[in-house]
């Protein structure tokens, strides 16, 4: 798989991408531990973002503004993966509602497909998450299937998890009739 390109100035909407140095993950665990988050994303420790971002197989991404101020955050696993599927291992903007975060996911599936040998991007998401499905959908990625009550979540209920994806052909179709648009 080629290698990422850090820094990558990709532009989508009214955001731009900068890759997470360590000197962002104050703002990486602030914005995880914002009361929106609660069950819909994992915390972790700081020690465990420090040393994924320190991982080749991952990539830790901000969103931007015009002024360069984070927004939000992600962070992409399987960089390495010789079959070629990006994860999407979490997504959270520091103030839902405002369009940040589907700028942001697309200007990442932009970046995975352009940047890597990325064939899937994929991710999982709790299937009572409304805002966030809705989100996917609404971008055009396709529902796989759901993996039922699989996952003990903080409050010790079980949950279920949707499997979402795009393949590149179904990724570059999408963004080339975006843009004849
Ligand atoms: C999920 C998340 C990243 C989306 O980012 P966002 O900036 O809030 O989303 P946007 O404002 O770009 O909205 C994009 C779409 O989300 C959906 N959406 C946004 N707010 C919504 C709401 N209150 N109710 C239902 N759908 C909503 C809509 O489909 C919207 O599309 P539209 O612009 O055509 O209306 C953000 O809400 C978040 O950080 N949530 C907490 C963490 C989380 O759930 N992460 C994902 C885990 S898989």
């Amino acid at each position: 798989m080629a290698g990422p390109r850090d820094g990558a100035g990709t532009a989508e909407g009214s955001i731009r991408l900068r890759r997470a140095e360590a000197a962002d993950l104050d703002f990486v665990v602030a914005t995880e531990r914002m009361a929106h988050n609660d069950l819909r994303i994992s915390q972790w420790p700081r020690e465990r973002h420090e040393a994924c971002l320190a991982d080749a197989d991952y990539a830790y991404w901000l969103a931007l503004d015009d002024r360069g101020t984070p927004l939000g955050y992600a962070i992409l696993r399987g960089l390495t993966d010789r079959h070629g599927n990006i994860a999407l291992q979490r997504i959270s903007v520091a103030t839902p509602g405002q369009g940040t975060g589907r700028a942001f996911l697309v200007a990442l599936a932009d970046w995975a497909f352009a940047e890597t040998a990325c064939h899937r991007f994929w991710f999982d998401v709790f299937t009572d998450n409304a805002v966030a499905r809705a989100l996917y959908r609404a971008v055009g990625f396709v529902e796989e299937g759901v993996q039922r009550e699989s996952i003990v979540r903080a409050d010790g209920r079980r949950a279920s998890l949707a499997l979402m994806s795009t393949l590149r052909p179904e990724w570059l179709a999408l963004r080339a009739a975006a843009a004849a648009n």
